[in-house]
């Protein structure tokens, strides 16, 4: 069993799908603190509703993102968090929450990294003509999207594909995906070797 803190930025289907892999006991985790680095978005909703305590942030917290992310991690530290999950969320992780979870912040990310880093995976992918694109979820470090990569699903796209449609199915593989790999977590599968990669025991 592992505490988790999400962090999230938006809509949270990423977030719910996490919740309903505990609910389900696929996931033997236990959701301690969702935080939000906007305080009007539907994720808050999503964590409220299932009785999880939250800590929404807005964008004047961020003038100083060191601070921000000082009172982040002591907020993760204070409930306990093993694992801090990035679900969606917009910001980059900096020294204060690397620091107090060293390799144990987790981002996922909607393309097969090193392939379209940044804010608009999949547009980015979509709009390029790629034939294979997909989801990757690995180890947040200082440099943004570069960090351990623990799994990786394909999604075709199909030729009648639109942006839409391509969304669609990247955020299925992601609610799969994204509890599995947690999973992994929680069965201390997970191992970062001396080379810097990920091994799956
Ligand atoms: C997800 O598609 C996630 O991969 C992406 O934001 C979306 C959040 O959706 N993250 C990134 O692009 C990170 N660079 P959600 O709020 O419904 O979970």
């Amino acid at each position: 069993m592992i505490n988790l803190g999400v962090l999230i930025s938006g809509g949270g289907s990423n977030l719910q799908a996490i919740i309903d892999a505990v609910a389900d006991g696929a996931l033997d985790a236990s959701i301690k603190l969702v935080v939000s680095s906007k305080n009007d978005v539907y994720g808050l909703t999503r964590a409220e509703q299932a009785g999880i305590p939250t800590l929404a942030l807005t964008k004047d917290d961020y003038v100083d993102p060191l601070a921000a992310d000082e009172r982040i991690a002591s907020a993760l530290l204070d409930a306990q968090v093993d694992y801090v999950v990035m679900a969606g969320y917009m910001r980059m992780v900096r020294e204060p929450l690397l620091k107090a979870f060293p390799n144990k912040i987790i981002n996922l990310h909607p393309a097969l990294l090193p392939s379209f880093p940044g804010a608009h995976g999949i547009a980015d992918a979509f709009d390029y003509g790629v034939k294979l694109t997909g989801v990757t979820i690995h180890f947040a470090n200082e440099a943004y999207d570069e960090g351990a990569i623990i799994a990786q699903e394909a999604v075709a796209v199909a030729e009648d594909d639109t942006l839409e449609s391509l969304e669609e199915k990247i955020h299925a593989v992601e609610h799969k995906l994204y509890p599995q790999a947690l999973q992994l977590l929680a069965q201390g599968c997970v191992v970062i070797g001396e080379d810097g990669k990920v091994r799956i025991l």
